[in-house]
């Protein structure tokens, strides 16, 4: 990166110039010191039952570790010159697999959406199937600022997979927060909380070797105390981003248990590096209250955005909406809109069949509600086509169904780029 240089060298005393760059070579032999060219375009292992939180509390050990204070400055300055110079992104699409892929991320962006994570990648299968790699991850140009996340137990496995994408994202970010039994079976995501060393070992080995920088996203311990020490060790381990879940492992159930919004705030208040906060988030005023009480510097949002994927830019489902309020509309977007604008996305941009039909069910799940006859009909169509998706808008249109997505007449504008949050471009 351009900056990263100059950036270090006008901070510094010129007597320090030539010691400082050694210094800062030894300390990021690749991350943030060259330019990327991103600017152009069934394990069985089973997890670990050791819970090693005293690794919190030891020494760094790396050579690229920013384990003294002069080396830490510096890497907290860099990670946040690079956050700075993605513009700070608040309003951010979550990682889901098999549904933040790229056509879904575009429909996210042109609706307020400033940065997007992809759904996680396996790191091991991605390295060892070409296929498999060609069909899951997808980008393009406009697709940034992106996070790609992959799982891993295995820091050799992970870096030699984080290779492969360096060049097309602003951020590798490990998965340390699945708390799925496929993640408990593969010994990766919120199970690698038992294994502290491992996780360590994971950031590390992207730190000291990658050329963009990496992010992690956890999930919250059941004890702060155990959760800060953690965020910190992430931090010293050479981690420049953390997106926090504000769950525990055994929180599974996102209506059941709500985030712990206080967690968050005490991390982001304990770390110097760009913290980023996921959880309840329903609809734009919950994004604007998240950002106050936190404290954090973006938000992230995962399920609410498969039905809604205008959130972003104010709009909000019925459920969340007194529609005696003044100044309410619900006449320029509904859901079916949004997924005629999918689709054509997808005709642009391919991606697996089975990631279009759950986009489709999870658009139009109220909408099938009125007329269950129709999602029938899609659910014996084993072979979908885009003629075919069209077609269903096309009937339930005709079946005179439309709910519509709300917005405050007075935040939400159209732009060429798409819808955009007035109040919140004032934020
Ligand atoms: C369909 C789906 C897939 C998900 N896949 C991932 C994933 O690949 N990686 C990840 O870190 N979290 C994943 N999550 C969790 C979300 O990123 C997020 O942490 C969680 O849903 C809470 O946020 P929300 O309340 O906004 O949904 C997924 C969630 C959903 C609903």
């Amino acid at each position: 990166m351009n900056f990263s240089l100059t950036f270090f060298l006008t901070k510094q005393n010129p007597s320090h110039k030539l010691h400082s760059l050694n210094f800062l070579f030894t300390l990021f032999p690749k991350s943030f010191m060259t330019t990327p060219t991103s600017e152009h375009e069934d394990d069985e292992c089973i997890c670990s039952d050791t819970n090693d939180l005293s690794l919190l509390e030891q020494p760094l050990s790396s050579k690229n570790s920013p384990s003294c204070t002069l080396s830490k400055d510096l890497y907290i300055e860099r990670a946040w010159a690079h956050w700075k110079k993605l513009g700070q992104p608040k309003f951010i699409v979550a990682p889901m697999v098999d549904n933040s892929e790229l056509p879904f991320r575009m429909l996210c962006r042109k609706y307020g959406a400033q940065a997007a994570y992809t759904p996680m990648l396996h790191s091991r299968l991605f390295l060892e199937n070409e296929k498999q790699r060609n069909m899951e991850f997808t980008t393009c140009k406009e697709d940034r600022p992106l996070f790609v996340q992959f799982c891993a137990n295995d820091p050799d496995i992970l870096l030699e997979a984080a290779k492969l994408v360096e060049q097309h994202c602003d951020y590798v970010d490990i998965n340390l927060g699945c708390p799925q039994r496929i993640a408990r079976r593969g010994n990766y995501g919120a199970f690698l909380m038992d294994n502290l060393p491992v996780v360590r070992s994971l950031v590390q080995s992207l730190a000291d070797n990658l050329h963009v920088p990496v992010s992690c996203k956890i999930r919250i311990f059941p004890d702060m105390q155990d959760t800060i020490k953690y965020a910190r060790m992430l931090e010293d381990a050479g981690c420049s981003l953390l997106a926090v879940h504000g769950r525990t492992r055994d929180e599974k159930d996102g209506k059941k248990f709500r985030a712990d919004w206080n967690a968050i705030k005490d991390v982001k208040a304990a770390l110097r590096i760009p913290v980023l906060a996921n959880g309840n988030i329903r609809h734009m005023d919950d994004v604007l209250s998240c950002l106050e009480e936190t404290g954090v510097d973006g938000v992230l949002s995962a399920e609410p955005l498969l039905e809604n994927p205008a959130l972003f830019a104010g709009f909000r489902t019925a459920e969340w909406v007194d529609k005696e309020e003044e100044g309410i509309e619900g006449d320029l977007l509904d859901q079916a809109d949004l997924l005629v604008e999918y689709l054509k996305l997808c005709e642009r941009y391919p991606v697996p069949w089975r990631m279009i039909r759950c986009h489709v069910h999870k658009l139009l799940g109220d909408w099938f509600k009125i007329h269950p006859e129709v999602r029938e009909d899609l659910n014996k169509q084993s072979k979908l086509t885009f003629e075919f998706l069209y077609d269903i808008v096309k009937r339930l249109r005709e079946l005179g169904t439309r709910i519509p997505l709300y917005a405050k007449s007075s935040h939400a504008a159209f732009s060429p780029k798409g819808f955009t949050n007035q109040a919140v471009h004032e934020f």
